[in-house]
């Protein structure tokens, strides 16, 4: 009788607390007076997330809903307190002008029992600053300009391995998500650990397995939400990001790679080399083997998905585009007639019609609808009486701002004209977020476009995209993920010209 007494007040003030302690997460908008929707418990305002609506369109509805209402609005992800920012200047000021007011993104990472999660993305503060004067380097034009013979070289194969394809199963249609992604993988494997990974070649390559493996989400929600709100007491329980599998795996190829190269005196135009360039260096604070191995997946953790979305969505619309994609051959013959059908980073550079594609791919099909910053330190909103307490998460809704009528007209039309540089000198700065902006804008912005330019141009100069009876129009995006990807793959046909 005790025993069923002592579980039955349990079971009651075990609810009370939680209840207690979603009330007062909850009420934090409506204590402070600021504008917000009324959330549900445990869900806050993404009670559709996952089921019937992406985050993308849930932040979507609420930016239109608001837009010309208020500048911000108060928000709950899930059980974590945030605003979300509508007015441009706003934005600015979070992202760039006021930026160390907002120096961390809100992500978790465990240094002692995870190296790997304390990479560039989810550091914050000095840590992040340190990190991120560490990776810069690595990515100037002069760094990429060495690099891009490496990545020529991958695009290469990626056309032998479309014409082995096409000779053992010649009318079978190509899912271009799965075939990039192995495109993508392979360079960054090759520049960032100097391996050849050839997942192109073998689809069930080890390498690939384990990028893939680190990509699946390792906690729940109620999970990831404890790791985001309590930062220090999941270090302390030594909660990780990463698996163990991922870990060792992404540690001993590294270790393997700067051993070899320090034995061999090999030297390689690749992030690797300028690594270890950092490791024995007297200018600087010398790299551990485990900061090399953590720069060096930096280029997967921050590069593949990424990658992998913007350029399959690129040939998705081209394949639905003839007209655009007829100009961007045309425009790549040109270019690739000046410099004797070799493909150089000049070149490259000179296709500006190309990138206007790349940039109006990214506008329609954004690779990640939202960026967010946490506030480090009491932030008083220029012109109104509110503040932004420490430790709120701010959201910055990109793809919303992407698909608002008002700055980018008929916006699910797809216009490479959208992105000449006259009509971009026209625009906010803050209307153009794919690659986030200030201090902490995406590192691989540079090398993720050369590295999907570089592929286009394989592509295009070989190939006719087209749209197959397969082909999902209009497209369907998976619902529960970070990255954007079609929900049931895409396919198309290439035509060899
Ligand atoms: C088309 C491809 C890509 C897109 C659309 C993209 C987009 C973004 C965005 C929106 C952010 C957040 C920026 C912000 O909060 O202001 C970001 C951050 C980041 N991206 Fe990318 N990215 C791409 C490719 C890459 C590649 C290839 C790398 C590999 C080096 C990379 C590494 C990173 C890193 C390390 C960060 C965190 C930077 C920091 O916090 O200091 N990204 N990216």
């Amino acid at each position: 009788m005790d025993l069923l007494y002592f579980l039955i007040y349990f079971t009651i003030g075990s609810c009370t607390i939680i209840y207690m302690f979603l009330r007062k997460i909850y009420s934090y908008w409506e204590k402070r007076g600021v504008l917000h929707v009324k959330p549900s418990f445990f869900l806050g305002n993404c009670q559709e997330f996952g089921k019937t609506k992406s985050i993308g369109q849930i932040l979507r509805e609420y930016y239109n809903k608001y837009k010309g209402l208020a500048k911000y609005i108060g928000f709950y992800l899930f059980l974590r307190r945030s605003l979300l920012v509508i007015d441009f200047d706003l934005i600015k000021n979070v992202l760039i002008k006021d930026f160390e007011y907002f120096t961390s993104r809100g992500m978790y990472y465990n240094e002692r029992n995870d190296p790997l999660s304390a990479n560039v993305v989810y550091l914050q503060g000095e840590k992040w600053r340190k990190s991120r004067n560490e990776l810069n380097p690595c990515f100037t034009s002069g760094k990429l300009k060495h690099m891009f013979p490496l990545a020529v070289d991958v695009s290469n194969q990626l056309i032998k391995v479309i014409k082995q394809q096409q000779l053992s199963t010649p009318n079978e249609d190509f899912e271009i998500h799965s075939l990039i992604n192995r495109y993508i993988i392979d360079v960054a494997g090759s520049i960032g650990f100097g391996l050849n990974c050839n997942s192109l070649k073998n689809p069930n390559a080890e390498f690939k397995i384990m990028v893939h493996e680190s990509f699946k989400p390792p906690h729940n929600i109620i999970t990831f939400s404890f790791m985001s709100i309590f930062p220090d007491l999941s270090r302390k329980l030594g909660i990780t990001y990463y698996s163990n599998n991922v870990q060792k795996f992404f540690l001993r190829i590294s270790n393997e790679m700067v051993k070899f190269r320090e034995q061999t005196e090999v030297q390689r135009n690749d992030m690797m080399n300028l690594l270890i360039e950092l490791k024995n260096s007297d200018k600087i604070e010398r790299l551990s083997m485990n900061q090399i191995a953590t720069h060096a997946f930096t280029l997967l953790t921050g590069g593949v998905e990424t990658n992998t979305s913007a350029m399959s969505f690129c040939l998705y619309e081209l394949a639905l585009n003839q007209d655009v994609q007829d100009k961007a051959r045309a425009e790549i013959n040109k270019v690739l007639t000046r410099y004797e059908e070799e493909l150089t980073y000049e070149g490259m550079n000179e296709m500006k019609y190309l990138q206007q594609v790349f940039n109006e791919n990214l506008r329609l099909h954004s690779v990640f609808s939202l960026t967010t910053r946490v506030c480090t330190k009491d932030y008083a909103i220029p012109n109104t009486n509110h503040v932004i307490e420490k430790d709120t998460l701010v959201i910055v809704p990109i793809d919303a701002i992407y698909h608002d009528p008002e700055i980018y007209p008929n916006p699910e039309q797809f216009d490479p004209e959208r992105f000449s540089a006259d009509e971009v000198k026209k625009r906010h700065p803050m209307a153009n977020l794919g690659f986030g902006e200030g201090p902490r804008i995406c590192v691989g912005k540079r090398f993720g476009t050369m590295q999907i330019m570089i592929g286009l141009v394989m592509l295009l100069r070989n190939y006719r995209i087209m749209p197959t009876s397969k082909t999902c129009v209009p497209m369907q995006y998976k619902l529960n993920k970070l990255v954007t990807e079609a929900k049931d793959g895409i396919y198309l046909k290439l035509v060899k010209i």
